[in-house]
């Protein structure tokens, strides 16, 4: 079978990467992909934002009987519903169901409706409304534009100062568009003796009926070492999750996921597709920090090379709503990802800049993000650049692969994390 994967960065080229493993699957094509994707896919040069364009070359393509649509943003559009209507096979929730991500308030009304634990909240769409809310508020408090904001739309406020000028930022100013229409303010979470709580990644499968989570990781969002400076996409990842024990699944399980499952049925919203669980430990118990309707990135890019079975099988199997009769297998171990960011990343950035890669660990992967390639030359093209990852027998095996990798890599403005896994594994 041809299979068409919609999207351009690391997260793509990991999915590509584990789909080219499938016997089933015979020639891909990347919807644009990257100079990555490109040694492993076709890359098809058409807006995905355009769903009617994406239906076009679909319905011109009658060799291709499949496709996953990986990004958010073409999700929230209703890309599903587009190429469902054309009959067309899809890996994707639909536009209801996405919404689960692209609106912060749905989500919340979702979780507070179905007693699903998640942090305190209030919802505004009135700037001096909000003013005057966190004006009699506690510290810090959480802002949240409503809308998506390649993860960089949450801005953690220590002052009333800090909480007005962001409020500013979203609402008036626009920094993150019409995702800032509305606002979110949420209570600060924290972890025991008022650190801030761990946080773990849960990615699951699920056809609406039945629900497996993928083994879990952590992400590191913050730009810099030390969890300091601004939130990004995310810096880099590691699996397992050290104090995600069977336990706290356990109690993850019959507490998020499945009344989670069950809210969106009960909603007339069934999800189908990979729902990411983005969540914390408190001391009263995890808490659902967000939802994403969507593989995470860079948490794919740890999480996939990990997966025995085979993806192909798990995606049918879903849109055939049969999910419950497959197995999904992991490989014991850890694998850890460092993300190699553009100079400036989250902020203004350059483009352009010519990479140089090394002898790299052929076990070792290294997945594209944002990359092109120039008359033969390889260059960044994005925020982040590249995906640097290993798999270890410990975090700690497969952290130092990793970053015995990232010394053979170059490019000016060269930016990245050199703490990737080592806070929580001095904790676990
Ligand atoms: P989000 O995009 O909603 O995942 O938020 C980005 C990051 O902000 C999260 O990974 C947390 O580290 C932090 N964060 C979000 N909401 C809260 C909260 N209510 N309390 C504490 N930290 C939060
Ligand atoms: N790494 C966080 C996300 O994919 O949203």
């Amino acid at each position: 079978m041809n299979v068409l994967v919609i999207g351009n960065g690391g997260r793509e080229h990991a999915i590509i990467a584990a789909l080219a493993k499938s016997p089933m699957v015979r020639k891909m094509y990347c919807m644009k992909g990257n100079a990555g994707i490109a040694e492993l896919a076709e890359c098809v040069d058409v807006d995905y934002l355009n769903v009617k364009a994406v239906g076009d070359w679909l319905d011109t393509h009658e060799d291709v009987k499949y496709t996953v649509i990986a990004p958010d943003d073409p999700l929230a559009l209703g890309l599903a519903d587009e190429l469902e209507k054309r009959g067309h096979r899809v890996f994707g929730p639909n536009k209801k169901a996405a919404e689960i991500e692209s609106s912060k308030a749905f989500a919340k009304t979702l979780m507070k409706k179905y007693g699903i634990p998640t942090a305190k909240y209030e919802t505004f769409d009135n700037y001096e409304k909000a003013l005057e809310y966190v004006r009699g508020g506690k510290f810090p408090v959480v802002l949240k534009a409503d809308g998506l904001a390649l993860g960089k739309g949450v801005l953690i406020c220590e002052t009333l100062q800090q909480a007005e000028d962001g409020l500013k930022q979203i609402m008036l100013d626009k920094a993150f568009g019409s995702a800032g229409n509305k606002v979110v303010i949420e209570e600060f979470l924290t972890g025991k003796e008022f650190t801030p709580g761990e946080e773990v990644s849960v990615l699951t499968f699920t056809d609406g009926k039945t629900i497996v989570p993928m083994i879990a990781s952590c992400d590191h969002k913050r730009a810099y070492d030390g969890d300091k400076g601004l939130n990004t996409g995310g810096m880099g990842t590691f699996t397992p999750c050290p104090f995600y024990t069977p336990e706290i699944a356990d109690e993850v399980m019959e507490r998020i996921l499945l009344p989670t499952v069950r809210a969106m049925n009960a909603e007339g919203r069934p999800f189908k597709g990979v729902l990411y669980f983005g969540l914390m430990r408190t001391p009263e118990g995890m808490k659902v920090v967000e939802y994403n309707s969507r593989f995470g990135d860079p948490e794919t890019q740890v999480v996939l090379p990990m997966l025995k079975t085979d993806l192909m099988e798990i995606f049918q199997a879903i849109t055939d709503e049969r999910l419950s009769e497959i197995k999904i297998e992991w490989e014991e171990g850890a694998c850890v990802c460092v993300v190699l960011a553009s100079g400036g990343y989250p902020q203004h950035y350059e483009k352009g800049k010519e990479i140089k890669v090394g002898d790299i660990d052929p076990d070792s992967m290294l997945y594209h993000a944002g990359t092109k390639r120039e008359n033969g030359v390889l260059k960044t093209n994005g925020g982040r650049v590249l995906d640097v990852c290993a798999k270890g027998k410990t975090i700690e095996e497969a952290r130092r692969k990793a970053y015995a990798n990232v010394s053979k890599i170059y490019f000016e403005g060269m930016q990245y994390r050199k703490d990737i896994g080592i806070k929580y594994n001095a904790k676990g």
